[in-house]
């Protein structure tokens, strides 16, 4: 195990809600925490550049008021993701501000982060990179990141093809900081599985996209409930980077799930669209291939102490069935 001290003793389950465009907002991200589950979100829905600041104040307050008025409580600190990427040209801007507010954690995508490392360093904070594949891994962990976040097979949005199995056990031959893996982690038993792999926190996304605090549309909150792998579709289509999106989404926007083309790279963008006439994460709803197990969207409190039950169970079985 390798957690950051920041979260000694702050959490109820080895669990970061992650990151999700448009999605995670402070409702979602107060309630996870809360509930003793990491939340974070990505800096860019926090919309124009200065709405950055207003959320994190509200963030640390609510959750500040929250603290003091449940002692006992576990209330897990919150994370800020930023989208390294050319197109985001807010990202010296918004990290300028969580320095102001020495956000715990930070959460990077797409390009490894000297610059930001440095930055959150400079304040105590920590950084968690996300990655599909050893190469990626390393070049992360030369610039100094504190977690490596495992984006497997299966995970909801910008995806990988490894098997946990494999990337896991991998990086965890040579990597001695906090190993976060996702891809279709919806219940108890894939958390007690990404525990029982050596991972320090499972990383889930689209169960919590079904839950009442997510800022999604009801009808997409309700097609996760209807729909399952089988109806899952990995393209580069959308952005120019290859990630699982709900097939039934996509027909609704007039295209065939099953014979989509392939992108042209140079006139994609993260997060827009490209020069598709439909926007993606908005008309074509990203999802992992985890959402055969989602039934219902409950507030987020009550999805955690479900996971809490299933957790205790999968890790009993576990230990029943290895003693057998
Ligand atoms: C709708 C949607 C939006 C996402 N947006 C982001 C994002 O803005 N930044 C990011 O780092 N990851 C983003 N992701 C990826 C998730 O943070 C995470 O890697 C993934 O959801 C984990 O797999 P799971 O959905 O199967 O649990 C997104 C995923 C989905 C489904």
């Amino acid at each position: 195990m390798s957690l950051p001290k920041a979260l000694d003793g702050t959490l109820e389950l080895p669990v970061l809600g992650s990151p999700l465009f448009i999605v995670s907002g402070p409702e979602l991200v107060i309630a996870q925490c809360k509930a003793g589950i990491v939340g974070s979100f990505p800096a860019l829905n926090a919309r124009p550049v200065e709405v950055l600041d207003q959320w994190l104040t509200r963030i640390e307050d609510e959750l500040g008021e929250y603290k003091a008025k449940n002692p006992g409580k576990k209330v897990a600190p919150y994370a800020v993701n930023q989208i390294c990427h050319a197109s985001n040209d807010r990202l010296m801007k918004d990290m300028e501000t969580c320095v102001k507010h020495k956000v715990p954690i930070i959460i990077t995508s797409l390009r490894p982060p000297s610059e930001i490392v440095e930055a959150a360093h400079s304040y105590g904070g920590v950084v968690f990179h996300d990655v599909i594949n050893v190469k990626h891994a390393r070049k992360a962990a030369e610039q100094g990141v504190d977690g490596l976040i495992l984006v497997c097979a299966g995970a909801g949005g910008h995806a990988g093809t490894l098997s946990p199995f494999a990337l896991v056990r991998e990086v965890k031959q040579w990597f001695k900081g906090t190993v976060l893996v996702s891809g279709a982690i919806s219940d108890g038993y894939g958390i007690a599985s990404a525990l029982a792999l050596g991972a320090d926190l499972a990383y889930m996304g689209t169960r919590f996209i079904a839950t009442e605090e997510a800022n999604a549309d009801p009808a997409y909150k309700k097609a996760l409930t209807e729909f399952a792998a089988h109806d899952t579709v990995y393209t580069n289509l959308f952005t120019g980077i290859h990630g699982n999106y709900l097939g039934p989404s996509i027909a609704a926007a007039g295209l065939d799930p099953d014979n989509l083309p392939v992108a042209d790279k140079t006139k994609m963008n993260f997060g827009s669209g490209g020069n598709m006439k439909v926007k993606a994460w908005k008309d074509i709803w990203g999802c992992g291939q985890g959402i055969g197990q989602i039934v219902d969207a409950p507030p987020v409190a009550e999805l955690v102490d479900r996971l809490k039950r299933e957790y205790a169970e999968a890790t009993g079985d576990f230990a029943r069935r290895a003693r057998a």
